[in-house]
């Protein structure tokens, strides 16, 4: 297949719109959210600490977007919590243009979540299939509506443990973000499909290595690599620029990956249909019988 080249089959350009960011108050989730209030988006950010959603409503408050500018604390790691703030969401926007996927938190050492669940595959990769599921009706109700979940597009289906998404067994921080990136890549393949016929284009993205604040809970090798990053990797703003160009020119097709701005072809194996809906069954019955 021939490359499509970056800009070549980009919707129009979207005016202001309502604009949701998990993980909005920090990196690059929040240099996204800065953006787009600025060009006159109602923007809700989601995060834990109280003191960056704050910081980030006074840079709203200092560029006179206040009335537009919303922060939701929460954990995203909890499904309760992922409930609460998409029902708050439903509630306050009946139209959502524009839902962002930027939370993320690294674990060296496997940890649960206060309802059982391992922390990473809970907030990485569950709570995108909540909210995507869940706001579902107001991106709906948008005339352009996009979905950018950055992550990690592109690895092969064999970083999944199906037998074992958890981690119980042989737990590596970085195999438990790889894997939830590719279950990413397999929600991006089912959500596309679903969700097509009401116009959603949902959007894979890899920013690459950038300079943010990286947070999690590393090993003495882990951190002094995420060191060396914070040396050499790029900078936010150079990160941003392909994950705004799609939030305001939509790729044309219901599905579309990026790395660093360089598309990648969805029609491979990496993106295979019939594993996405495995997911979609194995996602189902694991939250079903989480909340049971
Ligand atoms: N930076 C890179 O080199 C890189 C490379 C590849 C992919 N990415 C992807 O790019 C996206 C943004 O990454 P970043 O580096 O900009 O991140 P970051 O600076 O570390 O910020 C992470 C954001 O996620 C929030 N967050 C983390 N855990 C959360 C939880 N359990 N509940 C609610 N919010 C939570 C943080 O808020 P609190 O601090 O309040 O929890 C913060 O707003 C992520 O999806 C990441 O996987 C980044």
């Amino acid at each position: 297949m021939s490359q499509p080249t970056y800009a070549s089959q980009r919707t129009a350009p979207r005016g202001p719109g309502i604009l949701v960011v998990t993980g909005g108050t920090d990196g690059i989730g929040r240099a996204l959210a800065e953006r787009r209030l600025g060009l006159g988006d109602t923007v809700a950010v989601i995060g834990r600490s109280r003191d960056k959603g704050e910081a980030f409503l006074a840079h709203a408050r200092r560029t006179g977007a206040a009335d537009r500018a919303h922060f939701i604390r929460a954990d995203l790691g909890l499904l309760t919590e992922n409930r609460r703030v998409i029902d708050r969401l439903r509630d306050a926007f009946p139209v959502i243009d524009t839902l962002v996927f930027c939370a993320r938190y690294y674990r060296a050492d496997r940890a649960e979540t206060a309802e059982g669940i391992e922390e990473t595959f809970a907030h990485f990769y569950l709570s995108r299939y909540l909210f995507g599921h869940g706001l579902a009706d107001s991106l709906g109700r948008s005339a352009h509506p996009v979905v950018v979940n950055v992550a990690g597009p592109g690895a092969g289906l064999d970083v999944i443990r199906w037998d074992d998404l958890e981690f119980r067994d042989g737990y590596h921080g970085g195999a438990a973000l790889g894997q939830a990136g590719k279950l990413n890549d397999l929600l991006g393949v089912t959500s596309a499909e679903r969700y097509a016929e009401a116009g959603l284009r949902y959007v894979l993205v890899h920013p690459g290595a950038t300079v943010t604040s990286l947070a999690g809970q590393y090993d003495e090798a882990t951190r002094r690599h995420i060191e060396e990053m914070q040396r050499t990797a790029k900078p936010i703003t150079q990160a941003l620029e392909p994950i705004a160009a799609v939030v305001d020119r939509a790729p044309g097709q219901p599905l579309s990956a990026f790395v660093e701005g360089r598309e990648l072809d969805v029609r491979t194996a990496d993106f295979d249909v019939t594993a996405a809906r495995r997911l979609d069954e194995v996602t189902e019955a694991f939250l079903e019988n989480a909340s049971a």
